[in-house]
């Protein structure tokens, strides 16, 4: 049932599942999350990585972090793990879907196989969850659905032929599940980040000297985004507050969506 506390921005004790939950920016997200008082699954495919972020970040945080196994683009996979979160946490109140793939190619050059890879995980990953989750949201007419997009969901650059429109496709995705799930208290928004410096980019970084500089120097703010600058968008959307809030992507990305790429010194005018 619908809280009226509406300005209440708290996730203390909400069960939140996040996919990738073991990546650069579902780690973060995981823990500050449970440092906000929230019940935690994290979602992710490999047991041993899943084992140990599990005991680190119980230890760093003393929260409650449990971790499952699942690969989001098979559905019977999710279902299962939805069905154990459900029996250890009693409930699902939110959903951050943080898992993703990038795979950078000319399209001359690009594998199809690689390029549907992208689109099973960013795109139809994202689907499935919120299928899934959907089901126990609805249980308690409530819901809150997080998914994690892309500034480069509306910026076309070279090489990226599949990320781009699987981000593109999940904002598509995101305000038209709103639309469909409003009457049931799910809120559907999705967050864009830009640059993270993660395993998702490491080697293009590492294999594309200045390529960082340039990203960071079309940042109006000047410096690149981190699970910890994310943290307080997300929770809005996973909280009470944004009770009115459904179908958006919020860019969490210092002015880079709506600002000029060019950095310049201020220049006074006469
Ligand atoms: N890093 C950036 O610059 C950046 C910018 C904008 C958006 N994003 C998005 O943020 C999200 C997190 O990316 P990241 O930077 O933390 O990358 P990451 O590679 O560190 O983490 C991605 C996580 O997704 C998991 N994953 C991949 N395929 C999966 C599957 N089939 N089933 C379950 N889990 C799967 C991986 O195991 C990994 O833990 C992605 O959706 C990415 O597209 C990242």
């Amino acid at each position: 049932m619908e809280n009226k506390n509406l300005n209440n921005f708290s996730v203390k004790d909400k069960v939140i599942v996040v996919t990738g939950g073991t990546g650069g920016i579902g780690r973060g997200l995981v823990k500050g999350l449970a440092e906000s008082g929230a019940r935690v699954a994290m979602l992710s495919t490999n047991e041993a990585k899943s084992k140990a972020v599990e005991s680190e970040l119980r230890e760093q945080t003393g929260g409650e972090i449990r971790g499952y196994i699942a690969n989001i683009s098979d559905e019977e996979s999710v279902e299962a793990a939805f069905a154990r979160i459900e029996a250890d946490f009693g409930r699902v109140d939110g959903l951050v879907n943080c898992a993703g793939i990038s795979f950078v190619n000319p399209l001359s050059e690009m594998p199809m196989d690689r390029w549907s890879s992208v689109m099973d995980v960013n795109l139809k990953g994202t689907v499935v969850c919120c299928k899934v989750a959907g089901k126990y949201m609805y249980k308690n007419s409530w819901g809150r659905i997080v998914n994690i997009s892309s500034l480069a969901a509306t910026h076309g650059k070279p090489g990226y032929t599949a990320y781009t429109p699987s981000k593109a496709a999940v904002n598509a995705f995101t305000f038209t599940l709103a639309a469909e799930w409003a009457h049931l208290g799910i809120n559907v928004n999705a967050v864009s980040p830009v640059m993270v410096v993660t395993d998702i980019n490491r080697k293009q970084i590492e294999e594309n000297p200045g390529y960082l500089d340039n990203v960071l120097s079309s940042i109006p703010q000047g410096r690149a985004c981190s699970a910890e600058l994310l943290l307080g968008t997300v929770q809005f959307l996973l909280s009470e507050a944004s009770s009115f809030v459904t179908g958006q992507t919020i860019g969490c990305d210092g002015g880079a969506q709506n600002g000029d790429v060019a950095v310049i010194k201020p220049v006074e005018s006469m």
